[in-house]
This record gives C-alpha cells, sequence and structure tokens, in this order.
C-alpha cells in the first residue's frame, strides 16, 4: 500500500513537473513574441502576474493548459513573428491577421504539428511561401492573403496534406509563375483564392477530377491565359467563379452549365468570344452576380435563358453584340444593376419596365 502511494506521489510530481515546465515554455515563447512585436499597449494585461491563460489573445486547452490558441486579429501589431512561436506545441489556431508584421514566416513554425488554422493576413510579410508549411499535416485553413510574399506557389503545400481546405494567397502581388497541378489533387479543398497576383499558364485541363468539394474558385487579377476546362462541369459544388482581369480566351463551354450552384460568374476584362450562351446561363438557376463585360462576345444577346429569380447583376457591356435588348430580360425579378453600354445594341424593348424606381437599374445608353 506504501509502495504503491510511494509510486503514486511519484507520478504526481512527475505530472506537476512536466506540466509546470510546459507552462513555463508556453510562457517565455509568449513573452519573446510580446518582446518582438514592439511591446504594443494592445497586450497590456500580458503581465506575468496572472497565468498566461487568461491573457488576450490566448486559449489553453483544458485539462493541459497549455496554449492551444493565439488569436489577435486587428490589434496594430508591428514588429516580427518570433521565432519562439514554434515552441508552443500545443498550439491549433494561429490567427494574427490585420496587423504590421513585418519579416518573414519563421521556419521554427514548422514544428507546430498541431496546427489547424493559420490566418497571418492583411500584415506585411515578405519572403517566399515556406515550403515547410506543407509538413503540418494537420492544416486545414490556410490565410496569407494580402502581404508581400514573393516566389512562386511551392507543390509541396500540396504533395502530403489531405485536410486542406481553404487555401488564401490572395493580393500578394509578388507571388508569380504557374499554378502547381499539385493543388488539384487536394480533394478536401473547398476554397482556392490565388486572385490579384501575377501568375501565368492555363489551367489544367482536368482541374476538377479531384476536387468535387470545391465550392470557390478565384484567380482574378492574374496573367492566366487558354481556355475554360470543359472538365469544370465535375465540380459540381461551385459557387464562386472568378477568372475575371485575365487573358483567358475561348468560348465559355457548355459544361458550366452543369453548374447549377454557382452564384457568382465573374469572366469580365478577359479574351472570351463568341455569342453569349443563353441555354448555358439558362440552367444556371441559383445566380445572383453575372459579369461579362470587357470582352470580346459577338451576336445578338439571346432570348433564352433570362428565367434567373435571383440574379441582382447583370453586365454585358463593353463587348461587340449586336440586336436588340430582349423582352425576357424582364423576367429578372431580383435585377437592378444592368450595365449594357458600349455595345452595338440597336433599339429597346417597350416592354421592360425601366421607370420602376424600386429597382434603381444603372445602366448607360448604348
Ligand atoms: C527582446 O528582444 C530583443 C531583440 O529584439 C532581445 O535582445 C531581448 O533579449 C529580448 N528580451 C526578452 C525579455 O526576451
Ligand atoms: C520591450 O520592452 C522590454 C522591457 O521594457 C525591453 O527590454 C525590450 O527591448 C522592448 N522590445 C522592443 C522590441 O522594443
Ligand atoms: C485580459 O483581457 C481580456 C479581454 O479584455 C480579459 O478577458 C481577460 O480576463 C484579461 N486578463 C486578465 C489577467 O486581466
Ligand atoms: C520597434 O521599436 C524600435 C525602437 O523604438 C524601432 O527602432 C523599430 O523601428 C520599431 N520596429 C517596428 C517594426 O516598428
Ligand atoms: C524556444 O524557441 C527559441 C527559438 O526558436 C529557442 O531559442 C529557445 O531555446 C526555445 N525555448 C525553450 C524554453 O524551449
Ligand atoms: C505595409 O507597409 C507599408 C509601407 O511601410 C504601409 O504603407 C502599409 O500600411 C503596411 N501595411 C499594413 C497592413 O500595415
Ligand atoms: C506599418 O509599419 C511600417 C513600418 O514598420 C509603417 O511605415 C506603417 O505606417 C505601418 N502601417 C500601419 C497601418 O500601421
Ligand atoms: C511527404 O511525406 C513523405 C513521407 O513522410 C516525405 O518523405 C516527403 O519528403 C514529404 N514530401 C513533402 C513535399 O513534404
Ligand atoms: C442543364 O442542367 C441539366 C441538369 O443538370 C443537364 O441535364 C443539362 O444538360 C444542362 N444543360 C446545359 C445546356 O448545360
Ligand atoms: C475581338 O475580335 C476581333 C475579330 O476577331 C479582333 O480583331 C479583336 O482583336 C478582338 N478583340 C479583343 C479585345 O480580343
Ligand atoms: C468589335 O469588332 C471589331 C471588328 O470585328 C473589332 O475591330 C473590335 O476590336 C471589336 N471590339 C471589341 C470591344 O472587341
Ligand atoms: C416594380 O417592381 C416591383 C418588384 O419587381 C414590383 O413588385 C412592382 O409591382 C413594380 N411596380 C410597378 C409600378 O411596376
Amino acid at each position: 500500500m506504501i509502495f504503491y502511494f510511494g509510486v503514486l506521489l511519484l507520478i504526481l510530481n512527475y505530472f506537476s513537473l512536466s506540466l509546470s515546465n510546459s507552462l513555463t515554455t508556453d510562457e517565455s515563447s509568449l513573452i519573446a513574441f510580446k518582446n518582438y512585436t514592439n511591446n504594443s499597449t494592445s497586450l497590456h494585461n500580458w503581465s506575468t502576474q496572472a497565468p498566461i491563460c487568461r491573457w488576450i489573445g490566448v486559449s489553453c486547452g483544458a485539462k493541459h493548459r497549455c496554449v492551444t490558441s493565439l488569436s489577435l486579429p486587428g490589434l496594430s501589431l508591428q514588429g516580427t513573428i518570433a521565432p519562439h512561436l514554434g515552441n508552443l506545441t500545443f498550439l491549433r489556431v494561429l490567427n494574427i491577421p490585420s496587423n504590421n508584421f513585418t519579416g518573414v514566416l519563421p521556419s521554427e513554425l514548422s514544428k507546430l504539428r498541431r496546427l489547424e488554422y493559420i490566418n497571418v493576413g492583411t500584415n506585411n510579410l515578405t519572403g517566399e511561401i515556406p515550403t515547410w508549411l506543407g509538413g503540418l499535416l494537420e492544416l486545414r485553413r490556410m490565410y496569407l492573403h494580402s502581404n508581400r510574399f514573393s516566389g512562386g506557389i511551392p507543390s509541396s503545400l500540396f504533395i502530403n496534406n489531405s485536410r486542406l481546405e481553404v487555401l488564401d494567397l490572395e493580393n500578394n502581388q509578388l507571388i508569380r509563375g504557374l499554378i502547381p497541378n499539385a493543388m488539384f489533387n487536394v480533394s478536401s479543398l473547398l476554397s482556392i483564392n490565388l486572385a490579384r497576383n501575377k501568375l501565368s499558364g492555363n489551367l489544367p485541363i482536368n482541374m476538377c477530377s479531384n476536387t468535387p468539394q470545391l465550392r470557390n474558385f478565384s484567380v482574378g487579377g492574374n496573367q492566366l491565359s487558354g481556355d475554360i476546362p470543359k472538365n469544370i462541369a465535375q465540380c459540381r459544388e461551385l459557387e464562386i467563379l472568378e477568372l475575371q482581369a485575365n487573358y483567358f480566351n475561348g468560348d465559355i463551354p457548355t459544361e458550366i452549365g452543369f453548374l447549377s450552384k454557382l452564384k457568382y460568374l465573374l469572366l469580365w476584362q478577359n479574351e472570351f468570344k463568341g455569342s453569349i450562351p443563353g441555354q448555358i446561363i439558362g440552367n444556371l438557376t441559383s445566380l445572383i452576380w453575372l459579369n461579362l463585360q470587357s470582352n470580346n462576345f459577338t451576336g445578338s444577346i439571346p432570348k433564352q435563358g433570362w428565367n434567373l429569380p435571383s440574379l441582382t447583376f447583370l453586365a454585358l457591356d463593353s463587348n461587340n453584340l449586336t440586336g436588340t435588348i430582349p423582352e425576357e430580360f424582364g423576367n429578372l425579378a431580383s435585377l437592378n444593376n444592368l450595365i449594357l453600354s458600349s455595345n452595338k445594341l440597336t433599339a429597346w424593348c417597350k416592354s421592360l419596365d425601366w421607370q420602376n424606381t424600386t429597382r434603381a437599374f444603372s445602366f448607360a445608353i448604348p
């Protein structure tokens, strides 16, 4: 009995020792983090008098009392990200967007094996997108948008990670090169946002073969070219397709007509040609926003396809459209923005209710 009790004491002792050790590591990591941020007043209650789990932005595990989440969005923090954060062994959430961090993402963060969520968006981070992010196998959501990351998108992000759901690299105007094919093999992806970079090349012809859950594909504002792959039909869950402000060309493939959940279709400022595909559009019954402006569409606007109950925005301006404005536009019950200017359209349709003040159309006379 005494023996057992002794063993128990030993075990308890060991536990409390290792616990207080890990607390000390966590605490010193956070103190270093604060030190690297020029001692912002936002972290005023990060005082060694209080337990770290009560410091602003810090959350701990219920049992082990180690830091599991560091969430400090929009606090005007300046400075660099301390490499000591890599010592927060139990960290699952690192959420520090909309501050003013500079420098690189320190490679010590590659030790955060449990990390599921990283958001460092809207800071001033530089350097290349670290390849070691691909080694964080629990990572589901990765937000690196609106920084000054440069170089290419490394394939290694996608080789071993089978859990990634969100990839947001928008507005790092220095990211250039091709979109790695490996990205399209991550079947867990729900959202890909690569908008406003300097990416070039084509979309892979089998882009949707392995991403059946994809809801958002946004690559607007790059230097991409080529056709929209017919294989897009396999992205059946797609709600947002933003290809605007690139050099895409060719006809709009009829396969887009299978995307019955599509809400936002933004193809403006490309080099698409052919006629406006009425049959295809008519199938997109969830559509809210359709922007085809500044392309090279020709022919007349089709009469069919305008039974879209949710469509609020329709822009067909700055193309080479001819003929009349179809009466069927009157069926668009939710429409409040219709832009048709800079075409070669000839006549108005009399039955259209242009005067209805509850529907503030904004359009220029062609
Ligand atoms: C704070 O950071 C500076 C360098 O930026 C370093 O010299 C100093 O030792 C750090 N202090 C603590 C308490 O970590
Ligand atoms: C933050 O404050 C500590 C103590 O006042 C000081 O030692 C350290 O140099 C400061 N760090 C920076 C980056 O200004
Ligand atoms: C620090 O501030 C946060 C948010 O205001 C508060 O929830 C927390 O209790 C404070 N911690 C201490 C030790 O005062
Ligand atoms: C941090 O504070 C130091 C000393 O006041 C200053 O020299 C340095 O430029 C500051 N760094 C940033 C990133 O604001
Ligand atoms: C934490 O990490 C820093 C830098 O990565 C390292 O120098 C330090 O020894 C580590 N501290 C502890 C207590 O493990
Ligand atoms: C990034 O730095 C530039 C120039 O130093 C500054 O104008 C800009 O506001 C900074 N961005 C953020 C998000 O703090
Ligand atoms: C971000 O920090 C840079 C210098 O480090 C400074 O010039 C800039 O004004 C800061 N931006 C904001 C929004 O605080
Ligand atoms: C993927 O995992 C394998 C096995 O652990 C490893 O050998 C390889 O280096 C990893 N590749 C990347 C790109 O992380
Ligand atoms: C419209 O959708 C239906 C059902 O998904 C499909 O059978 C049909 O081929 C589609 N038509 C066009 C023109 O895309
Ligand atoms: C539109 O098509 C015409 C005729 O094929 C061509 O001359 C013109 O360059 C094209 N314009 C654009 C913006 O692609
Ligand atoms: C319209 O077509 C003419 C001739 O076919 C071409 O020169 C012009 O560039 C086209 N305009 C647009 C906006 O594509
Ligand atoms: C104006 O449009 C609304 C919404 O579509 C409709 O309910 C209303 O009857 C219209 N008013 C007139 C005067 O046509």
